[in-house]
């Protein structure tokens, strides 16, 4: 967080210092919110994409995660045709999907930084919202970045919305989703336990959690991923 402040100006830093953190049994929350209540939607942008820029040369999943979960997908009988993974930096997650789950498979993300489009099958997007022609369309959703949401309730019922009928949604956990790791740059942390509770109430009748699988390891540590499914 020091580099990155280091980046921006005195009314950034003003902001970022008067904002609070929302706290409950299962997550942490830090509220990017105004005076009026609003989310400071110009304020999370601009830092976003200065983290984006500073760490533009990392890439934090490896190609190995991304096989293991297409490998389960196919498992599943899912021929997946139409994908989208939200916050992909270098767009490598759309990348490996593509070559583990076949030619068919249209996958793309969505970044929020002004670099997006640098890198290939991704759109500059806010993965908050949703675009009218996803809705009831994804064989496939995909995130190991949804910390980085500062209304996370509205992603996630957009990724749900998104789902085609015995489409799956495929969120990362591991140690640095806790609540205790958030922070301005990744502002939502919740227990494996909560994002399943929390995944289930937003999605109650539209599907469930069906399982979380060991995702292979991000260095030396396991990735978990939570695994919930449109009803058929
Ligand atoms: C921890 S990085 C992960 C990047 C990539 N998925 C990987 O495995 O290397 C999080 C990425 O999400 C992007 N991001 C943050 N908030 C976003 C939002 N609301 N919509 C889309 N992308 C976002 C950031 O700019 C950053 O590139």
């Amino acid at each position: 967080m020091r580099r990155l402040k280091r980046r921006l100006d005195d009314d950034a830093l003003q902001r970022l210092d008067a904002a609070q953190v929302a706290e409950t049994d299962d997550y942490r929350l830090f509220k990017y919110d105004t005076a009026d209540g609003k989310v400071d939607v110009e304020l999370y942008r601009r830092l976003q994409t200065e983290a984006n820029k500073m760490k533009i040369e990392n890439q934090w999943v490896p190609e190995e995660h991304i096989k293991i979960l297409s490998t389960y997908l196919l498992g599943a009988g899912l021929n997946p045709r139409r994908g989208v993974c939200h916050g992909t930096r270098r767009g490598n997650e759309q990348m490996w999907f593509r070559k583990h789950l076949g030619p068919e498979a249209d996958v793309f993300g969505t970044e929020i930084s002004d670099n997006a489009t640098d890198f290939p099958h991704t759109i500059q997007w806010d993965f908050h919202e949703v675009d009218p022609a996803w809705l009831g369309q994804m064989d496939l959703v995909y995130s190991n970045s949804w910390d980085h949401a500062h209304s996370p309730e509205v992603a996630f019922a957009g990724w749900i919305a998104s789902l085609r009928p015995g489409g799956f949604l495929m969120l990362d956990h591991g140690w640095n989703y806790q609540p205790e790791r958030v922070s301005a740059m990744d502002p939502f942390g919740i227990s494996e336990d909560g994002l399943v509770r929390m995944l289930n109430r937003l999605g109650e009748g539209r599907g469930s959690v069906v399982e979380v699988i060991n995702g292979g390891k991000h260095k030396e540590l396991p990735i978990r991923t939570v695994i919930y499914r449109a009803r058929g």
